[in-house]
């Protein structure tokens, strides 16, 4: 294959950042000889849990960071020297863009639009913004806008300017249903196929519908590709059920209400959270909480969100994450507390990192 019908090529990436460990200053690889690459008008997801460098990794192919080493090719420019003409052909559209508040939304348009003269065009940010919906707002000011009409207002700024390459980083978080269904919607109709993706979503739905493939990191390193579509191949589990009883529920209740479900439950308080496989777990979960409705409140059902994938991957693919992470020399894997009370929300379950055993509680203190 041809070098120009490459997007992205990147060989041996790897980017630190300083660390202060008092009192003296460690540098912590953030990106590990990370390398793949993109073709032109491909759609790629970044999969991998929080901090495993997904955004560390769009902000250095967006020319936001220089790598510390290894070569990133982005349209067939190098970033150590054409870091500025990468820039005029890119858009990175992150949740981290901040406006004047005092500002209408179509003098932020055209703030936008002049700082990135003589790219962008402003009618390409009007259309969609009529297309979303938000036209009415376009002469009222940021400060009263909500989350989600400022997500949308960030990726008003940056449609405009028709980029060949859209590094998208979560950019649906704070929307609401409908406007998800009409942003994929546009995407999917005014970005052409020459334009190339790479996104970070939690959604797998949003995924699976704009994304060809995927990149699965963790903790810096590339662990494996895919096709998009095969994301939930990876997954042990695809639904949550968190379910709210009237009365705090003993264990052996809840293993005689849902005997299927023993495996897989974790109560905490007056809260239960059932895991289910698929479509068919998942309407026997709720065909028991339907038999059992007077004992119930409430109950909430979810997909499985990709920020915390590791929580929900299949042994045989954490196996092959450890794997890659042996080879690569990292340490060996001690969860943060957060991990650690992520674990035990999904699992109900802890696992002893040294000896690997499982311990299992089924309630939480
Ligand atoms: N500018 C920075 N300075 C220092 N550490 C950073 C910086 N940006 C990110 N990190 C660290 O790098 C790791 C990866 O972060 P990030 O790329 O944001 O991950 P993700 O987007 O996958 O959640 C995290 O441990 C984060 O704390
Ligand atoms: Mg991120």
């Amino acid at each position: 294959m041809s070098k120009e019908e490459n997007a992205i090529i990147a060989r041996k990436l790897s980017k630190r950042f300083p660390r202060k460990v008092f009192p003296r200053l460690e540098y912590f690889d953030v990106l590990r000889d990370v390398s793949f690459s993109i073709k032109k008008g491909e759609r790629v997801a970044l999969i991998g849990s929080n901090g495993s460098g997904k955004t560390t990794l769009l902000k250095t192919m967006a020319t936001i960071y220089l790598p510390d080493s290894g070569d990133l090719l982005i349209n067939g420019y190098d970033v150590y020297k054409h870091a500025e003409k990468i820039a005029s052909h890119t858009t990175l559209i992150s949740p981290a863009l901040d406006f004047q508040k005092k500002l209408t939304l179509r003098q932020t348009l055209r703030f936008f639009h002049s700082i990135q003269a003589p790219y962008g065009e402003l009618d390409i940010a009007l259309d969609f913004l009529k297309r979303m919906h938000m036209e009415y707002l376009l002469d009222k000011r940021l400060e009263s806008f909500s989350e989600g009409q400022k997500a949308i207002t960030r990726i008003a700024i940056g449609m405009m300017k028709n980029p060949d390459i859209f590094f998208l980083d979560e950019i649906t978080t704070g929307l609401d249903v409908n406007r998800k269904e009409d942003l994929v919607d546009f995407l999917k109709e005014n970005i052409s196929s020459e334009q190339t993706i790479v996104m970070v979503d939690h959604d797998p739905l949003i995924v699976e519908r704009i994304c060809d493939s995927y990149i699965l990191l963790s903790r810096g390193v590339v662990v494996k590709q895919g096709r998009a579509k095969d994301i939930g191949k990876e997954l042990a589990y695809k639904y949550e059920v968190m379910v709210i009883m009237k009365d705090r529920p003993e264990f052996d209740e809840i293993v005689m209400l849902f005997p299927d479900q023993a495996d897989d439950v974790l109560i905490d308080g007056h809260v239960v959270y059932f895991r289910a496989e698929d479509e068919d777990e998942l309407y026997s979960i709720i065909e028991r909480l339907r038999l059992n409705r007077e004992t119930i409140t409430k109950y909430v059902v979810s997909l499985v969100d990709l920020s915390n994938i590791y929580h929900a991957l299949k042994p045989e693919t954490i196996n092959e994450i450890r794997t890659v992470e042996d080879e690569k020399g990292l340490p060996e894997r001690t969860p943060t507390f957060d991990e650690l009370q992520e674990i035990i929300r999904l699992f109900g379950i802890m696992i002893d990192t040294k000896s690997g055993v499982k311990i299992p509680p089924r309630k939480l203190p």
